[in-house]
């Protein structure tokens, strides 16, 4: 039987690929776990499992996930926990991975969550209601982020997106405001919110003086609200005897060798305010068979996750091979 998709995928986190256990028990093979009893455990969880809703997880949906884990043999032995708990973790992270499991679907580090709280620089009053209220707060950031989202109740099925929301309601009664409090601190303060900085890079045209890419960096905050990012360096690291022939765009810094030694073509921003976008084009004589940049920004400061990764996107005229 294969495994049901849509949002009880990341049940996996905890419970495992094949309900083999992990963070959360094993569910595959459970006799015990009627269709009943498996639902009110989802919708009114007593432990430190957040509640899924009808909206988000029908009771169709339950039903296929009790048919799948009753379908595979008992566990005899759990696996090991998705995300582990980092030596030395301070207080609020070993709170967030180890006693709720927040972690289990968020990382060692959080990065989506930080990322939310500065596409509006939220404060924890913010937090406590993107998990208390999760699915009302969710979905409203997603319609301030794109207003053409219409949520409607139920929400269609199909895979996760932001159609539905994947994480679900925690109860204060379960996760006293206190213990979030310092998850929030950890996460918030000491890692810091994560500017939601992209970028892509494009093959564009091949013509008589060589091959021209597009970087487009971009601040995928809320208009307004989100935090803007300072002082911000996009480099792209040259082929080996590559020739630039040409750049555009804001604070270019012409080729030169890097902090690590090697040889990029940069870009300073002085600032990237949330929804703003910037287009950077680089022309290489030949055509480059691979490229790849980062990003980073020097404010807000943050000690984890402060580098935003790009490579020539695959399909991309120029490049050759085409990956
Ligand atoms: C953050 C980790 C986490 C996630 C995500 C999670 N669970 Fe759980 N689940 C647990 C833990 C831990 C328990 C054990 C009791 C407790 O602390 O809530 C549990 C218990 C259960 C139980 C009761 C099992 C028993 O032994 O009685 C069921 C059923 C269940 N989970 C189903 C689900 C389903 C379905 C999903 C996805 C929609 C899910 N869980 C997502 C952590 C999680
Ligand atoms: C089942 C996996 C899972 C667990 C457990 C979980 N989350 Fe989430 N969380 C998500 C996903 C996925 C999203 C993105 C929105 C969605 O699909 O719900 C999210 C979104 C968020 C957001 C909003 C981010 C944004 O984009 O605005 C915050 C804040 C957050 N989680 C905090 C927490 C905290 C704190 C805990 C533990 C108390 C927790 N989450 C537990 C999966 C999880």
């Amino acid at each position: 039987m294969k495994a049901p998709s849509g949002p009880g995928t990341s049940c996996r986190n905890c419970h495992g690929g094949d309900g083999e256990g992990a963070f959360g028990p094993g569910l595959a093979g459970r006799i015990d776990l009627t269709y009943e009893r498996f639902r009110d455990y989802v919708r009114n969880p007593v432990g430190r499992m957040p509640a899924y809703v009808e909206s988000e997880l029908t009771d169709q949906e339950i039903a296929d996930l009790v048919a799948y884990f009753s379908s595979l043999p008992p566990v005899v032995k759990p696996g090991a926990w998705r995300v582990e708990l980092p030596k030395d973790a301070a207080r609020g992270q070993q709170l967030a991975i180890a006693v709720i499991g927040c972690g289990q679907c968020h990382g060692a580090t959080f990065e989506t969550p930080r990322h939310g709280a500065a596409e509006v620089d939220g404060d924890f009053e913010w937090f406590k209601r993107m998990v208390y209220d999760h699915v009302a707060a969710q979905r409203e950031q997603w319609k301030q982020l794109d207003p053409a989202i219409t949520p409607t109740t139920p929400q269609p099925a199909g895979p996760p997106g932001r159609n539905r929301v994947r994480m679900g309601n925690y109860s204060p009664q379960r996760l006293p405001e206190p213990v979030l409090k310092e998850i929030w601190t950890w996460a918030m303060e000491d890692l810091g919110k994560l500017v939601p900085l992209t970028a892509r890079l494009t093959a564009g045209q091949q013509g008589l003086n060589g091959a021209t890419y597009n970087v487009q960096v971009a601040n995928a905050g809320v208009k307004s609200k989100g935090l803007a990012a300072e002082e911000v360096t996009v480099e792209i690291e040259l082929p080996e005897n590559a020739k630039v022939v040409t750049a555009t765009g804001t604070g270019y810094q012409g080729p030169h060798r890097n902090s690590e030694g090697k040889m990029v073509a940069a870009w300073r921003l002085p600032r990237l305010s949330a929804t703003e976008q910037q287009m950077l084009t680089l022309t290489l004589a030949q055509p480059a068979s691979a490229l790849r940049g980062v990003v980073h920004w020097a404010k807000p400061a943050v000690k984890a996750d402060g580098e935003v990764m790009f490579e020539l996107v695959s399909g991309g005229r120029g490049g050759r091979g085409g990956a």
